[in-house]
């Protein structure tokens, strides 16, 4: 098939002028493109024993509960305000374009459970970083964090220490 680079659409200029857009769209509609792409993710924790899979809203469920099942684990939400009804954790955090805040129920993860943190992207680390410092609140073994596409040049990596970035897809 063909690469899974192939599958990522650039739109500059989206959602402000400056910003390289990678829209994960055309992946998402392809069968096969999205059933390797969860293949990818997964592989580097099939034997983890990953017992929880965390994900923040949107793009992040789209990935993180696939990945759940493949690596035959649990799905835990972070959400933004106003989403979760029981007992929260929060955290605010700086996108590549405007804040936003993260929360994760008090009790989604129990103490030293092996959790594998799952977005669609990896910019400037500020969502990542959110879902690190929620995940330590929640005391879980963070066992790594697995991500479609890194965004190189945009310093995520290094809000994500002593965590490794594992992405199917980097970026300059
Ligand atoms: C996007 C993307 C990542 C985050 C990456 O989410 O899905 O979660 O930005 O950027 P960062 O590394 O600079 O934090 P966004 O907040 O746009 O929300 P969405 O998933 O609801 O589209
Ligand atoms: N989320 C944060 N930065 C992004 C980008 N450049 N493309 C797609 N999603 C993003």
């Amino acid at each position: 098939m063909k690469d899974l680079r192939s599958f990522i659409r650039d739109i500059p200029d989206y959602p402000r002028p400056g910003i390289l857009f990678r829209d994960i769209t055309p992946l998402l509609a392809d069968a096969e493109a999205l059933s390797r792409a969860i293949d990818v993710m997964a592989e580097p924790f099939l034997d983890a024993g990953v017992e929880v899979v965390a994900a923040a809203e949107a793009r992040g469920f789209i990935f993180g509960t696939p990945l759940a099942m493949r690596l035959g684990a649990g799905f835990v939400p972070i959400r933004k305000p106003g989403k979760l009804p029981f007992d929260l954790h929060s955290f605010a955090y700086e996108l590549e374009y405007g804040t936003d805040e993260l929360q994760i129920h008090v009790d989604g993860i129990k103490p030293g459970q092996k959790v594998l943190i799952v977005d669609d992207l990896l910019a400037t680390g500020g969502t990542i970083e959110a879902c690190l410092r929620l995940l330590e609140k929640c005391e879980a073994k963070i066992v790594g964090c697995s991500f479609l596409i890194h965004l190189e040049s945009l310093g995520g990596a290094a809000r994500m220490e002593p965590y490794d970035v594992h992405a199917a897809l980097r970026y300059e």
